[in-house]
C-alpha cells in the first residue's frame, strides 16, 4: 500500500511456472480497482479456493449494526474506557459510528485470536492503544508496537495477536482503499520532502506465515468475511494461507504515530494540516507532542488552543490517547468526542485564554473527519455523556478565570 516489495520466493517473471518440491503453486493476483490499480501477486501451496462451506453468521455490537434512534446533531462524549473488554480481535468488536464511507469502533482484546478474518469491503485501519502485538496475514507475520497504525488491505486474510491477549484498539473500516493522501507522493509514487513521514517510517512483514497446528488448529480452517456489512463463515479443507512468496505494492504497514512529524505555524494551524491517511469520504489526522504556535510582536501574542470553528461539511471525531487535552473538560483518555458538522465547537470557557504564551502541547490523539454524516450506534448511546452539549456554557467562575 505505500511501497513495492518482495518476501519469500517468486519466479523470474509473472504469470509463469513455479514450482516447490516438484509441485506445481498456484499464482494468485489481488488487484485493486479492477486490473488498474496497484496489486501483489502471492504463490499458494494450497489454493484458496477449497471452501466446503459458507454459511452466514452473526456478532452482536458489530454486524448487523444496529442505530440508535436518537441522532440529533449535537456535540458528543463517548467513555470508550467504559467498554467492557469481552473476545478476540473478531469477537470484541464494537461499532460506535459509522456512514457510508467508514465505520469506526473500539476493541478491547481479553483472549487469543481465533479465526481469520477478512474485509471484502475496504481496508481497514487499527490504532494500537495500549500495547503491541503481531499481524498474522496471508502476506506473512508484521510486529506492530504501542501506538502504531496497522492498514490492513481490503480482502486480506488477517488475525491480531496482541502481547499477551489482552490489547485495545481504535479501528476504521473503510468502503474503499485507505491510503497516504495524493499530495504526499509525487509522480513515480515515492513519498516527497513535504509530506510528514518518509518511506522509512512504514514497516512490512518480514517474515512468511508458517502453519502450525499448534495455534492454527485442526480443519476446518474458518474464514470470517464481512461483504455488504454483513458477515458469513467460509470453511476451507486445507490450511489456505501458507504461501511459499509474494510481491507487488498491496500488502499490510505498520506506522508509529511518534513518528509523524507534525507541523506548527506562526498561528494556529488547521486541524487537517495534522493529515495522515485518506479514504473514500473521510481523513484521518494525527495529533502529536509538538512546539505550538509562536507568533509574538508588540504584545500580540498566538492563540496555541484551537480557534472556534464550525465546519459545515465534515463530522469531527477524536480519540483522546494521551496528555494533557488542554481544549476539552471532562476529557479522558479513551474519551472519543464527536462534533458534528455544523454545530459550533472549540476550546472550553476559560482553557483559550490559558494558552496564549505556552510553546508545547503533550496532546496525543487520532481524529477523523468524515463527509458524511456519522450515525450512532447502539453500543455508543451506553456510554454517551448525556450532557456534553452544554458544557460550553459558561458558569460564574470560569467567567472570572478568564478575565485573568
Ligand atoms: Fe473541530
Amino acid at each position: 500500500m505505500i511501497h513495492y516489495h518482495k518476501l519469500g520466493s517468486v519466479p523470474i517473471k509473472q504469470h509463469v511456472t513455479h514450482y516447490e518440491d516438484g509441485k506445481l503453486l498456484m499464482e494468485q493476483c489481488m488487484t485493486r480497482a479492477g486490473f488498474e490499480s496497484t496489486y501483489s501477486i502471492l504463490y499458494y501451496r494450497v489454493p484458496p479456493t477449497d471452501e466446503t462451506a459458507v454459511e452466514p453468521m452473526s456478532l452482536p455490537g458489530y454486524a448487523p449494526i444496529e442505530a440508535t434512534t436518537q441522532q440529533l446533531p449535537y456535540r458528543r462524549h463517548l467513555r470508550t474506557q467504559d467498554l467492557k473488554a469481552d473476545g478476540d480481535f473478531l469477537t470484541a468488536r464494537r461499532v460506535l459510528l459509522f456512514n457510508d464511507d467508514v465505520r469506526v469502533g473500539i476493541c478491547k482484546t481479553t483472549k487469543p485470536a481465533k479465526s481469520f478474518f477478512a474485509n471484502w469491503d475496504g481496508d481497514e485501519c487499527w490504532f494500537a492503544y495500549d500495547q503491541g502485538g503481531l499481524l498474522e496475514s496471508v502476506y506473512g507475520l508484521l510486529p506492530f508496537r504501542k501506538h502504531d497504525y496497522v492498514l490492513i488491505p481490503k480482502g486480506t486474510p488477517y488475525r491480531i495477536h496482541p502481547d499477551g491477549g489482552a490489547g485495545t484498539f481504535l479501528f476504521f473500516e473503510s468502503n474503499s482503499h485507505i491510503d497516504l493522501p495524493k499530495q504526499f507522493r509525487n509522480e513515480s509514487g515515492q513519498i516527497t520532502m513535504y509530506a510528514p513521514y518518509s518511506h522509512r517510517d512504514f514497516r512490512i512483514p518480514t517474515e512468511l506465515l508458517r502453519f502450525n497446528r499448534g495455534t492454527h488448529g485442526e480443519p476446518p480452517y474458518p474464514l470470517v468475511v464481512k461483504r455488504g456489512q454483513e458477515l458469513s463463515v467460509h470453511l476451507f479443507k486445507h490450511f489456505p494461507w501458507e504461501i511459499v512468496g509474494w510481491d507487488g505494492y498491496v500488502h499490510p504497514v505498520a506506522f508509529n504515530i511518534h513518528d509523524y512529524q507534525a507541523r506548527t505555524g506562526t498561528v494556529h494551524l488547521p486541524p487537517t494540516t495534522h493529515i495522515t491517511f485518506a479514504g473514500r469520504g473521510f481523513i484521518i489526522c494525527s495529533f502529536v507532542p509538538r512546539k505550538v504556535d509562536y507568533f509574538d510582536r508588540d504584545g500580540v501574542k498566538a492563540i496555541p488552543c484551537p480557534y472556534g470553528h464550525a465546519s459545515v461539511d465534515c463530522d469531527e471525531i477524536l480519540y483522546y490517547v494521551d496528555g494533557n487535552f488542554t481544549s476539552r473538560k471532562g476529557i479522558e483518555s479513551q474519551s472519543i468526542s464527536l462534533h458534528p458538522m455544523g454545530v459550533p465547537h472549540g476550546p472550553h470557557p476559560g482553557t483559550y485564554q490559558k494558552s496564549v504564551g505556552t510553546d508545547r502541547t503533550s496532546e496525543l490523539a487520532v481524529m477523523c473527519d468524515t463527509f458524511k454524516s456519522l450515525r450512532l450506534t447502539s453500543v455508543a448511546d451506553g456510554v454517551e455523556v448525556k450532557d456534553y452539549h452544554y458544557t460550553w456554557v459558561k458558569r460564574e467562575n470560569e467567567a472570572m478565570e478568564t478575565s485573568k
